[in-house]
This record gives structure tokens, sequence and C-alpha cells, in this order.
């Protein structure tokens, strides 16, 4: 193996020859140059990582010719030969952005010594410009507020993980923000440029999930009309977020263990197994080692994914970060919605501190996404916190039930807020009907039971209240 590429330039054939058997028998590789417009075409073609240059050449000082080739690549350490006597020469050369400088004749140990010294200095160089990348992309982070030391901690510790291969757990109660880390996580890895494809097993039907996942060939199954390409293979080289892994059912499990051990699966009614390279990262709610427990989650799936886990600490355990992440989310919804609002009154962001948040970070985004939609100034205040009526609004439901009915004067909102309001005052009226009963109601509905969920979540509803207790 090569320990470097050298581009000597000399109008002596001798001496390039000289130089160029002792580099050789020290595992450099050679090229050779007698004048200036064969060095710069050398230097152009290949990828050189260190350049020998005469002084005095025939038809142009090395002088110039260094600066030319400084032109082509500024990072080239070039190192000057002079002849006896002309150290002014090779002074004046550092000083123009010559790596060192040989007299003549040559020194061997002196030629291999500068050498090694600046293909050492290079390597330092590109390192220090890889160093910068990497906290280029921890820039990525910035999106993510993270003031308390808990979440601190946490970031640190993604940071860390994700040049790693391995599996990544993530723990953490419904709008935490596990997506945004995994998301982060991809960012801030080799792979970032490859897909990031995410997957909530939660909300896809049972009969529909083992396709998605690994896809299926053409009449594998009534309307499987043309043959698809899973997730998995699609996040190929990338990273797959299986989201909500704790709702996969047992039925795909053994599957999925054995895609993630064998890094190959075959897709449904398909006779070759398709190989995959890709980095996996499961997010869950639920205690995974509980479900274990009850039987309802493989113990060997379990152990296969929970590699690293990362678990992200409720909003009320770190409440330090309510008012980073008040402004943040303030000017992206401001600025989504082309509203002029700036910020809170001090009654307002008290309220919004001695709240629980048992919807986390979601809940306090759709709270004051339901504040600057109802803003008439440019600050939020305490009475648009919470206010009857607003989606996320937790035990509000009464006031919800009666915005069905359009006030007949008085302020009209917006055709999103009023859909809202209508679909959660739906939605509780449905779930009384039906005693809490999430199967009877998601028929009714027409939604899909995972889907029936989302919405429920949505809204902030809590189906165990409908639930007749008697
Ligand atoms: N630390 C944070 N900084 C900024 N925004 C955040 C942060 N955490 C969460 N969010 C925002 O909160 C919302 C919820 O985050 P995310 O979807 O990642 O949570 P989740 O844990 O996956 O929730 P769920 O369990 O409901 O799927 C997103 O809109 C996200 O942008
Ligand atoms: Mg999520």
């Amino acid at each position: 193996m090569h320990t470097g590429k050298i581009l000597i330039v000399d109008d002596d054939h001798n001496l390039l020859e000289l130089v160029r058997t002792r580099l050789e028998a020290a595992n450099y590789e050679v090229i050779t140059a007698v004048k200036g417009e064969e060095a710069k075409e050398a230097l152009n073609g290949n990828s050189i990582d260190l350049s020998i240059v005469d002084l005095k050449l025939a038809g142009q000082d090395g002088m110039s010719l260094m600066g030319e080739l400084h032109a082509i690549n500024p990072a080239l350490p070039v190192i000057i030969l002079t002849g006896y006597g002309s150290i002014e020469g090779a002074v004046e050369a550092i000083k123009k952005g010559a790596y060192g400088y040989l007299t003549k004749p040559i020194d061997p140990t002196e030629l291999q010594l500068q050498i090694g010294r600046a293909l050492e200095n290079r390597r330092l160089v590109s390192e220090n410009v890889r160093l910068k990348e990497l906290l280029k992309e921890k820039y990525d982070f910035t999106n993510i507020v993270a003031k308390s030391d808990i979440m601190q901690k946490v970031l640190a510790g993604v940071s860390r993980i994700a040049q790693a291969e391995s599996t990544v757990y993530i723990h953490g109660e419904s709008g935490t923000g596990k997506e945004v880390i995994a998301k982060a996580i991809h960012l801030a890895s080799e792979r970032k440029n490859k897909p990031f494809v995410a997957i909530n097993c939660a909300a896809v039907p049972e009969a529909l999930l083992e396709s998605e996942l690994f896809g299926h060939e053409k009449g594998s199954f009534t309307g499987a009309v043309r043959s698809t390409k899973g997730y998995f293979a699609q996040a190929h080289e990338g990273t797959i977020l299986l989201d909500e892994i704790g709702d996969m059912p047992l039925s795909i499990q053994p599957k999925l263990l054995r895609a993630l051990e064998e890094r190959q699966f075959y897709p449904i009614g398909g006779e070759k197994p398709i190989h995959v390279d890709v980095r996996v990262i499961v997010a869950t709610k639920k205690d995974l080692a509980e479900e274990v427990k009850k039987g309802l989650f493989r113990e060997d799936l379990f152990y296969r994914i929970h590699v690293i886990p990362v678990r992200l600490p409720p909003l009320r355990e770190r409440k330090e970060d309510i008012p980073h992440l008040v402004s943040h989310l303030l000017q992206k919804i401001a600025r989504q919605l082309k509203k002029d609002v700036k910020g809170l009154t001090p009654q307002a962001m008290k309220k919004l501190m001695l709240h629980d948040w048992p919807g986390n970070v979601r809940e306090l985004e759709n709270v004051l996404e339901y504040a600057v939609t109802m803003a008439e100034g440019e600050i939020v205040t305490a009475e648009l916190l919470f206010e009857t009526g607003a989606p996320m609004a937790v035990g509000s439901q009464e006031s919800a039930r009666r915005a069905v009915l359009l006030p007949v004067d008085g302020p009209l909102n917006s055709l999103k807020q009023a859909r809202a309001e209508f679909e959660k005052a739906y939605l509780i009226r449905l779930l009384e009907h039906c005693s809490g009963s999430a199967a009877k109601a998601a028929e009714i509905a027409g939604k899909y039971r995972a889907d029936f969920y989302d919405l429920l979540k949505k809204h902030g509803i809590n189906l165990q209240e409908f639930k007749k207790t008697d």
C-alpha cells in the first residue's frame, strides 16, 4: 500500500530518477514532471498529497509554479528544492507558502523527514476539517430545545451514539419528542444523505403491517395488484424508525426479529431474499419490559432492539425548558400561521409553568397554536391558554360539546379551528354513545382503530372517562 502520492518537478532527469527510486523504496507513489505545464496537468488529474518543486526550472521559476499549483489545490504541501547557497530564495519560498525546502545535493534522511512531517501536517489539517464538519452536524440539534440538565445529558448521549450503527431504543411518553430525536440521530450519522423512513406500527392495521414493512409480490394476496417495496427496502443505506414498536402485533414479531438478525427478509410471496443495510431506531411510549412480562411482546425481540436505550423525560420533569420551548414554538407557529405574535404576558407564562403537561411538548405546541390563532395583538394573554374549546385543552369536554353550535353572533374562528372543535365534540358524543368502546366507536366513525386512537390523542380525550363504571 502506498503511503502517499508525490509529484516531483525538476528539469534534471537524473535527479528525478534518483529521488523517484528513493521514494518508491519508501513506499510512496511518484509522478515526475520536467515542466510547469506537465506538473499542472498531473495535479489536475491525480490526487497528489505533496509536491517537490525545483526553484530553478528551465522555462519557469519554481516560485511562480508553486503559486499556480496552489491555485489548483491550496492545501497542497510544496517542498522547494534549491541549489547550494541560495538560502534567500528558500526563505522567500516559505514566506510565499512553501511547506519547507531542501538543498541540493539532497540528503536522503532530510528528504524522508520533511516529507513525513508535511504529510502528517496535511493529515491533521484534513482531520480538523472533518471535526468542524462534525460540529456543523451538531448544529442540527439546534432545532431541539434542551436547556435543562436532564435534556443536555440526553443530547450529549445522542450525539455520541449517532455515529454508531447499533439499534437505538427511544422510550418516552407521548409528545416528548421521540421522533424529533430519531431524526436528529439520523442527521448526525453518516447515513444523513440517505433515506430516513418512519413507520408508525400502531397506525397500520395488522393485516397490512407485514406488507408495509417488507413489501410484497404482485398477486401474493387479495388486493396485491402490484408488487411493492416495503419500508425496510426503501430505507436501504439509511435509517428506519419503527415508531410505537410496542404495538407491533405478536404475529409479525418473529419475522421482524429474523430481519433484524439477518439483515435480510422475504417480501410476502417473494422467493428471493432482500438484503438491506439499515440502521434501526425504535420508539415506544409503552414500558416494553412490562409488555414482555404480560406476554404481549417477545422477549428475544425486546433484547434485540434494547441495545442503546434513550429515555426522554416528560415535560413536567424539566419545566425549566418550558420558557425556551415557548419562544421556539411561538416563533415557529407564528411563521406558519403568518401571524405577528411575539410573546406572552407574565401571567400567561405562569399558567404554562404551573400546568402538568400530560401531553408533553406536543400538548404545549397545540395550546400555543390555539392561542396564536386566537390572539388579536402581538402578545398572548393568559385567557387564550387552555381556553374552553381549544383542541388539546384536556378536560374541557363540556365546552367542546357546546362549541358545535356555531355562534350566531360573536367572533368567527378559522375553518381549521372550527373543524377541530367539531371533531372533538363529535368524538365526545360518539364515545358517550358507545360507553367508551373504542372498537364500536371506530366502526361507527369509519376509522381504523389505530387512526381512531390517534384522533383521541390529538384532542386529549381519555377513553377511560367514558367507560361505565356501574
Ligand atoms: N425538545 C424539543 N424541542 C423542540 N420541539 C420539540 C421538542 N420535543 C418535541 N418537540 C415538538 O413536539 C412535537 C412532538 O414531538 P414528537 O412527534 O417527536 O414526539 P413523540 O414523542 O414522537 O410523540 P408521540 O408519542 O405522540 O408520537 C413535535 O411537533 C416536535 O417538533
Ligand atoms: Mg411519535
